[in-house]
């Protein structure tokens, strides 16, 4: 017998479903919901009386009022089953509850939706009554698990010495990527807050206030598109430390990440490796790579390089071999070959292993044999493989073939356990924009790579996009759990930074004004991190949409449907804040 003291309340004795064999005899107190009710007689009933520890079996006299989801206190004795009743699929199915006295403490309608978690509720009934879906086995226990991982970080970033400070919800814009949510003003008609896409700036200035480690379990918001890993609203763990190196900063969040992960499976992950951005993209054409699984892409441009065949005059030439995947039937290739083309690739060449190692594919009789020996012995292949090839730029190549890779090798999300990587060395800019201006790939404080300082006074932009930063990616299954980096902390460098990324002086002293004024008063040196503890809960739940671990999620279009958000405000409203609405576009 354990006795769990959260249970004991002015209003019961017990949880439902903690009750065991040894607790034979006593007399408790249950409170909870009727989950099922089945006659067993004319006058007596199994009730099935649930609370978010499970369920437990009553034996009620004259139950017939009671129904479904009705709340009640059930007074009775554990009684031990007798054999051949015992339920061995049941928590408690040893024991019932007997001699019941019942009391009705609330009444409920009939659900608008069946809760026993096998039938398939539409997404926006469930949000709709979020309350009852919360109710089902699985909600509680995400929302447990969740309640663990917050518990778990807070403890590791406490022990690290790290100090929670909160920062403001109204404030000017972050510079994330993202569209900012705006708040009108009431005391300034027609000027907005910004709602934060995350704390990077408050956070950085607690540097300069001398902080020396920051962290807080953040709400951030982004107006963005939404996806199964996406919300407007959700949750970051964000640090911030100074005098440290991004060795440092890596140490301290595989800290928090490595607690949270033993709070929900008991273990401690293993260490964390590490792989250069660089090399992410080369090997499996993801800067958040899903580890869990090889089939890594393998470079053939060498094999190629005097080809007669044209669809591999390319500059680069990269392929994916697929163990046994030779048993696909022709439909199947073609429909990879389709996606491949969505994907971007002007095509792909597939080729089957014959026993033997010859190669079956429809293009093999226009590469020289030296070729396809070539192809077999980079590629590794052996007979009932699949060999998948895509030429063209490099990076349009992994990409197609790195989607390629996990169309046709990702274990289900709560298979193969939890491959944390940490992405090393990304670059400092994504791409160029129209007017020939880098764009940044995380966000303009970002430091560059000590050893590619020289790079950035360079006359030809391409060559900055080979300028690497010190920015760093957590990564987990495939997903992106957090990003981070070293800062600039040196007004001269930020400025050049500016200067490159093309926002002028006046532009840059407006928006970031503050902290460059801040800089300029003694600002240490300093790094930092955030990641979503909702996509962290997510795949610690063994769940594939971040929803499943946020009590109170929007739908795909941003609604509520249980709130009815977003809606209209009254007119009076509208005037006190100085707005007018436009005419809805046609
Ligand atoms: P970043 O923008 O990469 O970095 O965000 C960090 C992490 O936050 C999570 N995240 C989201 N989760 C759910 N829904 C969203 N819409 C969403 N957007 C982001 C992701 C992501 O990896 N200030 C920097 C961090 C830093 O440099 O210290 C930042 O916010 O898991
Ligand atoms: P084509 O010469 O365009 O008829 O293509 C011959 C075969 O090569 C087809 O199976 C195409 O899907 C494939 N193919 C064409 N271009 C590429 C490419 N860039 N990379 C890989 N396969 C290609």
């Amino acid at each position: 017998m354990t006795v769990n003291l959260a249970a004991r309340t002015a209003h019961r004795s017990d949880f439902c479903g903690e009750l065991q064999a040894n607790d034979e005899g006593r007399e408790v107190v249950l409170c909870g919901w009727v989950n099922a009710r089945r006659e067993h007689s004319q006058h007596l009933a199994f009730v099935d009386l649930r609370d978010h520890t499970g369920v437990v079996q009553c034996v009620v006299d004259n139950a017939h009022d009671l129904r479904n989801e009705y709340v009640l206190r059930v007074t009775g004795v554990v009684t031990k089953r007798t054999v051949d009743t015992v339920n061995p699929n049941l928590g408690t199915g040893e024991i019932e509850i007997k001699e019941c006295e019942v009391e009705v403490l609330s009444t409920a309608e009939p659900l608008p939706f069946q809760m026993d978690g096998r039938t398939d509720v539409d997404e926006n009934l469930r949000l709709r009554h979020r309350y009852l879906d919360l109710r089902s086995e699985r909600m509680q226990r995400n929302l447990r698990l969740r309640s663990r991982v917050n518990s778990a970080i807070r403890g590791a970033m406490e022990a690290q010495g790290f100090v929670e400070i909160e920062t403001p919800f109204l404030i000017a814009s972050t510079p994330e990527g993202a569209r900012d949510f705006v708040v009108p003003s009431r005391h300034s008609p027609g000027q907005f807050y910004a709602l934060p896409q995350s704390p990077q700036l408050f956070k950085q200035l607690c540097m300069v206030g001398g902080v020396d480690r920051y962290y807080q379990i953040a709400r951030c918001l982004r107006d963005e598109d939404l996806r199964a890993d996406r919300q407007f609203e959700f949750t970051q763990l964000d640090a911030e430390a100074s005098f440290v190196s991004q060795d440092d900063v890596l140490a301290f969040v595989t800290e928090a990440v490595a607690a949270a992960t033993e709070a929900v499976t008991g273990e401690r992950p293993g260490e964390i490796p590490r792989m250069t951005w660089h090399d992410a993209m080369e090997r499996y054409g993801s800067d958040k790579p899903d580890i869990r699984f090889g089939m890594e892409l393998v470079e053939l441009t060498e094999v190629f390089a005097g080809t007669g065949f044209n669809a591999f005059k390319a500059p680069a030439v990269k392929g994916l071999r697929v163990p046994g995947g030779a048993g696909k039937t022709r439909k199947q290739l073609d429909e990879l070959t389709d996606k491949a083309k969505q994907w971007g690739a002007k095509g792909l060449v597939w080729m089957k292993v014959q026993d033997g190692g010859a190669l079956n594919s429809p293009v093999a009789k226009f590469l020289s044999e030296q070729e396809q020996t070539g192809i077999a012995k980079v590629l590794d292949a052996e007979p009932g493989d699949l060999l998948l090839l895509v030429a063209d730029e490099r990076a349009k190549a992994r990409h197609v073939l790195g989607l390629l890779r996990l169309e046709l090798g990702r274990p289900p999300v709560n298979e193969g356990g939890f491959s944390f990587l940490w992405v090393v060395d990304f670059p400092l800019f994504e791409a160029l924009d129209e007017h020939g201006s880098p764009i940044p790939a995380h966000h303009p404080f970002t430091m560059p790579h000590e050893d590619d300082m020289a790079l950035l006074d360079t006359a030809d932009p391409t060559d900055l996009l080979q300028v690497r930063s010190q920015a760093y990616d957590l990564t987990l299954n495939g997903w992106e759990l957090g990003s981070g980096s070293v800062r600039i902390h040196r007004p001269d460098i930020q400025s050049r930074m500016f200067a490159l990324l093309g926002i002028g002086e006046d532009e840059a002293r407006r928006k970031f004004g503050f902290l460059l004024d801040a800089f300029t008063y003694g600002a240490p040196p300093h790094a930092g991190f955030a990641f979503g503890i909702d996509r962290l809960a997510t795949l610690l739940a063994g769940e594939e949409n971040i929803r499943e671990v946020i009590a109170f999620p929007k739908t795909q279009t941003g609604a509520d449907p249980l709130t009815g958000a977003p809606t209209e405000i009254d007119p009076a409203h509208l005037d006190e804040l100085g707005l007018r609405l436009l005419p809805e576009k046609q």
